[in-house]
């Protein structure tokens, strides 16, 4: 069953927080909550004129999953930057539970925040892939995305398109709206019924509400803010190239026509990731299973790709633990020291979420040790990055970071 949702974000956030201000996070938490609760149940009464309106109700509507329990909040929620808030016990927020109420997913629900930044998927013929959804590129577009949770068996679980149509035909507010919007007999055809409530998630995916541009970050960029000089510290580690050299990756100036930063280049790495072990033990995968990532994408279905994984987004990371594609790590501190396992001098040997050597990576060729040879950083370097990571929290969750 699955647990209460106050008594599960409350886990989480004592996980995720363990070191922060976790009581006034809770509180914080259940106050967004109804909140948040609000906005979808409004959108969904009220009458629904563009593509938008009706996009954010889609978007909160638990009928368009099997058990008619799970909607895109359960896994996105807007309370955390569009990801999954609830724990799970001993999976500790690293992935997310089916519609089903049972099945466990095998990777990390990234954040849906400036999403629609990303550029479709394309292999270049150098052989580099860049952009598209899903850690692995696998939905070429927003609009090719949004189809795949619907039907995924262990998400939402529809089994097929005419059955979501069914759902649709059910309610009278989308038996008035999607004509309105789309056309007198969009409802009537399975394929363009299915096209407009892909467009309708995807316009509501590409507003402001996942895109605000207001962090910190963002404001001391226009003179509305100014960052302290520990973060203004970090900002130069990231960006400078004899720094720390994460904006290598973690950058998209030069790469998106956009004057504002993605913080990702889109591109795919292997960074070593280990198998996130208590997982694996919950989700009953067979031991033997390997996450190839990238290699996994049919178009990308070669060996130079085993084990790549797209550069997320770094805005709102604060907020948006656990880490990496498999959530194996709670803390962002830890998330960043990882990377320094193969800088120049010895390197970051140990993990201190469980104060032994890292673990071996789940891939452990084509490792991107090149792009990764960064100098050795001081702890205070560490401190100052973590500082300047949180800048990137976007205004509306600034108060659940702790500082
Ligand atoms: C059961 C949890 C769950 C539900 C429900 C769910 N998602 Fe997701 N979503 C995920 C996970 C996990 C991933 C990453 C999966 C992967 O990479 O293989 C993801 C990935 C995405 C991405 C790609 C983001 C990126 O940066 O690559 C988008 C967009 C998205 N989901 C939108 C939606 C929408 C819209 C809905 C509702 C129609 C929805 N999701 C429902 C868990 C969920
Ligand atoms: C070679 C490219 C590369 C460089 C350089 C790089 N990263 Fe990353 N980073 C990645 C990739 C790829 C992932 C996701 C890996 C995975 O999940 O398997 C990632 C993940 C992360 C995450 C976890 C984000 C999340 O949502 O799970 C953080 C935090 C992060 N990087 C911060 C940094 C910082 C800080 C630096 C500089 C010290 C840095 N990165 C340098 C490629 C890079």
């Amino acid at each position: 069953m699955p647990r209460k949702k106050n008594e599960v974000k409350a886990s989480r956030s004592i996980s995720a927080y363990r070191a922060g201000r976790r009581l006034v996070f809770i509180g914080v938490m259940a106050a967004a909550s109804v909140a948040s609760a609000a906005i979808f149940r409004t959108a969904a009464a009220e009458s629904l004129r563009t593509p938008i309106e009706l996009g954010r109700a889609l978007f909160g509507d638990r009928n368009l999953s099997l058990s008619r329990k799970q909607n895109c909040v359960s896994c996105h929620s807007p309370e955390l930057a569009f990801t999954d808030p609830r724990a799970l016990g001993d999976v500790q927020g690293a992935v997310s539970r089916g519609g089903d109420g049972l099945s466990l997913g095998d990777r990390n629900s990234p954040s849906l925040t400036y999403v629609m930044m990303t550029p479709s998927f394309n292999l270049s013929a150098q052989n580099a892939a860049i952009g598209g959804m899903f850690w692995d590129g696998r939905a070429r577009t927003i609009m090719d995305q949004v189809r795949e949770p619907i039907l995924n068996p262990i998400e939402m679980g529809m089994p097929d398109e005419a059955s979501v149509v069914a759902r649709l035909l059910e309610s009278t507010e989308y038996r008035a709206a999607f004509p309105a919007i789309f056309g007198p007999r969009v409802l009537e055809s399975t394929p363009k019924a299915f096209a407009a409530l892909q467009t309708a998630l995807a316009a509501y995916l590409k507003t402001t509400d996942f895109a605000p541009f207001d962090s910190k970050y963002d404001r001391s960029l226009r003179g509305e803010a100014s960052l302290s000089p520990n973060e203004a510290k970090g900002r130069d580690l990231f960006f400078n190239t004899d720094g720390a050299g994460c904006s290598r990756c973690h950058s998209s100036v030069g790469v998106s026509g956009s004057h504002h930063d993605a913080f990702t280049n889109f591109r795919y790495f292997n960074l070593g990731v280990p198998e996130n072990i208590s997982v694996r033990a919950q989700n009953g995968s067979d031991v033997r299973r390997v996450d190839h990532g990238l290699m996994q994408n049919p178009e990308a279905n070669v060996a130079a790709f085993d084990g790549e994984f797209k550069v997320p987004t770094l805005r709102n990371v604060a907020i948006t633990g656990p880490y990496m594609h498999n959530g194996v790590f709670q803390e962002l501190r830890t998330a960043v020291l990882f990377h320094l396992r193969f800088s120049e001098s010895d390197g970051s040997k140990v993990n201190p979420e469980t104060n032994s050597e890292w673990r071996r990576p789940e891939v452990a060729s084509n490792i991107a040790r090149a792009q990764l040879g960064m100098r050795m950083l001081s702890d205070a370097d560490i401190d100052a990055i973590v500082a300047f990571l949180k800048t990137l929290t976007d205004k509306s969750y600034e108060r659940l970071i702790s500082n």
